[in-house]
């Protein structure tokens, strides 16, 4: 499996606040190479699947809704040291425990409304990469 990669969604409230652009130059400024890119609006039935794994958390349906509510940036990055590495450029989960310059400290509103996705593992990278993209799209 590869070590070098991870998948990451721009949400709902960067995209709509203008921020793809910005969030994107952090990136590849990061040494995030784009292995995958696509815009899509994902359908109430496609977020529940994305985010499966926590259908029993308290927040499960509202964060359905938000991540349903508007477009979103899904990409593969690459990068050695990639999960890791990208979840310290995107910050912990709630902005305001966000550590300064990192991408959610930046650009969330909330700790629902938190910019970005960034996956929390190798095996999950993949798993979630597959989900968005094809084999076509992906090399
Ligand atoms: P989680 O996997 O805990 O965080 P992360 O995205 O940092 O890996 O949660 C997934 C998403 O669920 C999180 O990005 C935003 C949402 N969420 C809430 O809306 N409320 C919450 O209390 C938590 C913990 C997460």
């Amino acid at each position: 499996m590869a070590t070098n990669r991870t998948f990451t969604m721009i949400k709902p409230d960067a995209v709509s606040n203008g921020h793809i652009g910005a969030i994107l130059n952090d990136i590849t400024s990061a040494g995030f190479k784009i292995i995958a890119l696509k815009y899509t609006h994902l359908s109430k039935e496609t977020a529940g699947a994305f985010y499966e794994v926590h259908k029993e958390r308290p927040f499960y349906a509202d964060l359905v809704s938000f991540m349903s509510s508007g477009p979103i940036v899904a990409a593969i990055l690459e990068k050695d040291n990639a999960v890791e590495d990208f979840r310290k450029l995107i910050g912990a989960t709630n902005p305001a425990d966000a550590a300064e310059g990192t991408i959610r400290n930046k650009y969330a509103q909330s700790i629902e409304a938190n910019a970005v996705h960034g996956s929390d593992s190798d095996e999950n990278a993949e798993i979630e990469g597959n989900f968005y993209f094809s084999q076509l799209e992906r090399f």
